[in-house]
């Protein structure tokens, strides 16, 4: 017989080895790191916190209930730690413990800490590698995943949720990560889908290998499902270290500020030339961005899909911001259904997290066409348009070159209460380009090239916008890094609220 201590060090030692060496060395061979390793490289050394080592699965069929199949910890690791000293709350689920399958108590364990995470204001990361809903546990399993799914949903825009796909999600699994804020992904040993190939082999006939369906290339340039992908677990573990820094840790708490080495007056030379000169030439809106943001650093969010808009996170002398920029180098930075979803879920991100909103905007309006039209471009788009509209964050637009139509609305205008609305002296904003309104408004007439010449003359050039106070000054380019730290600063204790509603209805 063992004593209570004793029983005590063997289901610790139990639960640190999990599904034991041989599914360890399977794991390794795979490439992948196990549940624990991965949480030592997330967290700062000897930072995390256990919770429930000692939790054990309840199943008592298919011989579930014999000893051997009874894992101290179940198949889930959670806790708590401190990235740069900052608290979150994690979970890493062990693909050595049957599959890292979601068995009852696994749920159980992963809802604790989101409910802590809730109460106590402070992010959830998860990590998944897993087989699924546990087989044997039927419906209890199911029932797991709901009660993670209402959890997920309670802490939409209360703390802020990161989902990194380090194997195995398939099936009701992947509906947890969908809800949260951001999904990051491994290369080639992550996939999610909601049915895998066999599935759909047998329902629609295609033939299609697990990475096609649901790889980590697919999710993030074709569905938009996920956000970033990684080289492997520790260049994704290092990254959303990185990322992390970036995030408030709730909703009641502001941006992060760090100490910013970057002179916040530092004037960007480059910036006045980087317009083409031929209003139809494009140039890399990143350019502009990495220009003006601190250190040049800039966190790209769904960086291989929609290329014609760009988001992300950098900062501004130290403060986290969240930068949306039209990006003429693709489909000359037009508006589409998938750009607008992008930037619209984005821009809902910041409001939620009190992050300050930085646009720039070169836009020669939405895409036509029929795909465009059949696929509900107006519905989408509204979206982008909605999310700005909402927003009470400090918002800053700069006008780079074109903002014509209903797209120069969208991206952030003073109408949409702009706080800080720039053009640059490129600026043009009109209800389209010079040919296409001629052709309309002259259409049949001599003279196109006269006509046309008068309209460039009285549109496109930032003045019809700034003497309607549309725009608040015309700067030169390379000011913008100075003016926009300045502005921040000044917007920092910008309080603004919507009308009361129970929520609000989105076009979706
Ligand atoms: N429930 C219970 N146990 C599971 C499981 C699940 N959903 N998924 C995997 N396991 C167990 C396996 O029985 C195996 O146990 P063992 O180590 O004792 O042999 C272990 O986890 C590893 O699974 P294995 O199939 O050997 O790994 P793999 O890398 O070859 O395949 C999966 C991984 C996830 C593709 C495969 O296990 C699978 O298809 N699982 C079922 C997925 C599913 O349909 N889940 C329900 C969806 S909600």
């Amino acid at each position: 017989h063992l004593s209570v201590q004793e029983r005590i060090e063997k289901k610790r030692k139990a639960a640190l080895t999990g599904g034991g060496q041989m599914r360890i060395a399977a794991q390794h061979k795979r490439g992948k790191l196990t549940a624990r390793e991965r949480l030592e490289l997330l967290l700062d050394p000897d930072s995390f916190v256990e919770y429930d080592m000692f939790v054990e699965h309840r199943c008592s069929d298919f011989g579930m209930e014999a000893d051997q199949n009874k894992y101290p910890g179940d198949s889930v690791v959670t806790g708590q730690g401190r990235i740069n000293g900052r608290l979150v709350y994690v979970f890493s689920q062990d693909f050595t413990v049957f599959g890292g399958s979601l068995s009852g108590a696994h749920a159980q364990k992963v809802c604790k800490i989101m409910d802590q995470a809730m109460m106590v204001g402070a992010p959830v990361i998860g990590l998944n590698d897993s087989g699924g809903a546990r087989i044997q546990e039927g419906v209890e399993s199911l029932a797991g995943y709901a009660d993670i799914f209402l959890r997920n949903v309670m802490a939409s825009g209360v703390v802020p949720q990161i989902s990194l796909i380090m194997g195995p999600c398939a099936g009701g699994a992947v509906y947890s990560p969908a809800l949260t804020d951001f999904t990051f992904m491994v290369k080639d040993t992550s996939y999610l889908f909601i049915t895998g190939p066999d599935v759909v082999k047998s329902v629609t006939n295609e033939d299609v290998t697990q990475e096609e369906l649901g790889g980590a290339k697919t999710h993030t340039s074709v569905s938009g499902v996920a956000h970033r992908a990684f080289e492997n677990d520790v260049d994704a573990l290092l990254n959303l270290r990185d990322f992390f820094n970036f995030l408030p840790l709730s909703n009641k708490d502001p941006a992060p500020v760090t100490e910013c080495h970057d002179p916040r007056d530092r004037l960007v030379p480059g910036l006045d030339t980087v317009v083409p000169f031929e209003s139809t030439k494009a140039y890399d809106m990143l350019d502009i961005v990495q220009g003006i943001v601190d250190e040049r650093e800039f966190f790209e969010i769904m960086p291989n899909y929609a290329k014609n808009i760009v988001v992300g996170f950098a900062r501004m002398n130290g403060r986290t911001v969240g930068i949306v920029g039209n990006q003429p180098k693709v489909a000359s930075g037009c508006l589409d259904i998938n750009s607008s979803v992008k930037g619209a879920r984005f821009v809902r991100f910041c409001d939620a997290f009190n992050i300050p909103i930085i646009t720039f905007v070169d836009v020669p309006g939405f895409l036509p066409g029929t795909a465009q039209e059949y696929g509900g471009i107006i519905r989408h788009g509204a979206k982008l348009l909605y999310a700005f509209a909402e927003a009470t964050v400090p918002k800053i637009t700069v006008i780079t070159r074109k903002a014509y139509g209903g797209a120069y609305d969208v991206m952030s205008s003073k109408h949409l209460r702009g706080d800080v609305n720039y053009a640059w002296p490129t600026a043009e904003v009109a209800v389209m380009g010079a040919k296409g309104a001629v052709q309309i408004i002259f259409r049949g007439k001599e003279n196109q090239a006269e006509a046309e010449a008068e309209y460039v003359e009285k549109f496109a050039n930032p003045f019809p916008a700034a003497v309607r106070g549309f725009v608040d000054d015309i700067i030169q380019p390379s000011t913008t890094r100075k003016r926009i730290c300045r502005d921040l600063e000044v917007l920092a204790s910008k309080k603004q609220t919507n009308p009361w509603k129970k929520h609000a209805n989105i076009p979706l």
